[in-house]
């Protein structure tokens, strides 16, 4: 596959208002939940991203039909007949296994190629399919396809024995057409899953405790068509606020719920930025040198894993020593050779990575190798002090909606090159 290169001048101070997108990890599950209506779901804010638009096309291969009106997603599941999704759509987004807890609940049956690893780590699906058994759901494992299938859903009680995020969403959207009563413990806290269970509640459903460790999901007999509009996306807005302080700026975020975010603004306080929140927006100035910390990422309302590399790129410039630890998964630190050849002094040990601040990075030739690495190179391109060639910024694409627009906007100089097949 050919890609796009930007070509970036750093140094740019970055200043103004930016708008933030809605939330490609909340809009995913969203629209594998609207395989649940008996009518139309209408999601407001739909960020236009090749990952939604593989998600789209996943409901569409199962018969769905799916109209984007600018960020407005209209999804019409009652034409729905097929229940397979083959390996070539599988393998261009993971998180097309969300399709696994609505699909089973709505059809009784579903196959899907089995994800495979991807940059970040192994990714396995345990919890997901430990999850749906409980709730008396039959899974062969063969050929590298899942295949589930369920006569009947039982509610249960099921134990995650990690808080994973697409575990808790796949079981919660399998236990709202069950029959009795599932509760959830050691669920994911994440903002997303607020989120879900707003829209499930919409549709006739009654889930409660999302946010919480411990989530009750009553099962209902059918759900319906209804309204509903996508959070705004918290890791998008933290990359923002990071630009801000890279390049010695000055950016309100608009469009952000602050508490989503708050770790990350208690992080930019603590190195020295000022961080200014209010109801829906962040504003953020800083001047002079970053000081270096260590940051640990964990699940909400822990620092978030998909900051990571963007906060990384920010301690490479930062006057001192930090250690970022990665515990959530165990091979993202793909973005530090790439930071290594802009000039940033870093050395990964197991799951740590030490960062020697140095005063600026250098421009260089630089790859994104997923998505929030590319980011990390992103935001160290701005901030560079000469210009970056950044290749392969598809993997951008995945996550941030008009980044050149809205980067322009700011006062950032790049351009996208766009290669020729
Ligand atoms: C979601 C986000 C992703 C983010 C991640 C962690 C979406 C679409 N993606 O991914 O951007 O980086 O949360 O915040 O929302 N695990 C298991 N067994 C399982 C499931 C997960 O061991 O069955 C492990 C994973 O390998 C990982 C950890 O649990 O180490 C967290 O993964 P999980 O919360 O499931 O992440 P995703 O839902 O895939």
């Amino acid at each position: 596959m050919t890609m796009d290169r930007y070509v970036i001048t750093g140094k740019q101070r970055l200043e103004g208002r930016v708008r933030t997108s809605g939330a490609k990890n909340a809009a995913l599950p969203l629209i594998a939940a609207a395989i649940l209506a008996e009518g139309k779901i209408v999601l407001q804010g739909v960020p236009l991203l090749t990952d939604i638009v593989y998600m789209t096309e996943v409901l569409r291969k199962l018969g769905c039909q799916t109209e984007f009106e600018d960020n407005n997603l209209i999804i019409d599941s009652t034409t729905l007949h097929e229940s397979t999704i083959d390996e070539e759509l599988m393998r261009k987004m993971r998180a097309s296994n969300l399709i696994l807890g609505p699909m089973i609940a709505r059809n009784g049956r579903v196959k899907i190629s089995r994800p495979g690893g991807c940059a970040i780590g192994t990714r396995p699906m345990d919890q997901h399919i430990k999850g749906l058994k409980e709730l008396g759901v039959t899974i062969h494992e063969k050929h590298g396809y899942i295949e589930a299938i369920a006569e009947k859903l039982r509610g249960n009680e099921v134990y995650l024995d990690i808080p994973s995020v697409g575990a808790t969403e796949n079981i919660m959207m399998a236990a709202v057409l069950a029959q009795g009563t599932t509760t959830v413990r050691n669920a994911a806290r994440e903002p997303e899953i607020v989120d879900l269970q707003n829209l499930l509640n919409k549709m006739g459903a009654k889930v409660r405790g999302a946010g919480t460790h411990v989530i009750k999901i009553e099962g209902v007999k059918e759900l319906r068509g209804t309204e509903h509009s996508v959070i705004p996306d918290r890791i998008e807005a933290g990359t923002h606020l990071i630009a801000a302080v890279m390049t010695g700026g000055d950016i309100t975020v608009e469009n952000v719920i602050p508490e989503h975010i708050s770790p990350v603004i208690a992080k930019l306080r603590q190195g020295g930025a000022e961080v200014i929140p209010n109801s829906d927006s962040v504003r953020v100035k800083h001047k002079g040198r970053f000081k270096a910390l260590d940051i640990k990422t964990l699940a909400y309302p822990g620092f978030p894993t998909d900051m990571q590399p963007q906060f990384m790129a920010l301690l490479a410039i930062a006057e001192g020593t930090s250690i970022i630890t990665e515990t959530i998964f165990e091979n993202r630190f793909q973005h530090v050779a790439e930071l290594t050849r802009m000039g940033a002094k870093i050395t990964i040990e197991g799951r740590a990575a030490v960062i020697c601040g140095v005063p600026k990075l250098e421009g260089a030739f630089v790859e994104a190798t997923d998505l929030r690495a590319g980011a990390a190179l992103f935001l160290s391109a701005l901030a560079a002090e000469e210009g970056t060639v950044l290749e392969k910024v598809d993997h951008i694409d995945r996550g941030y909606e008009n980044l050149e627009e809205k980067y322009r906007a700011l006062g950032a100089k790049l351009q996208r090159v766009v290669k020729q097949p």
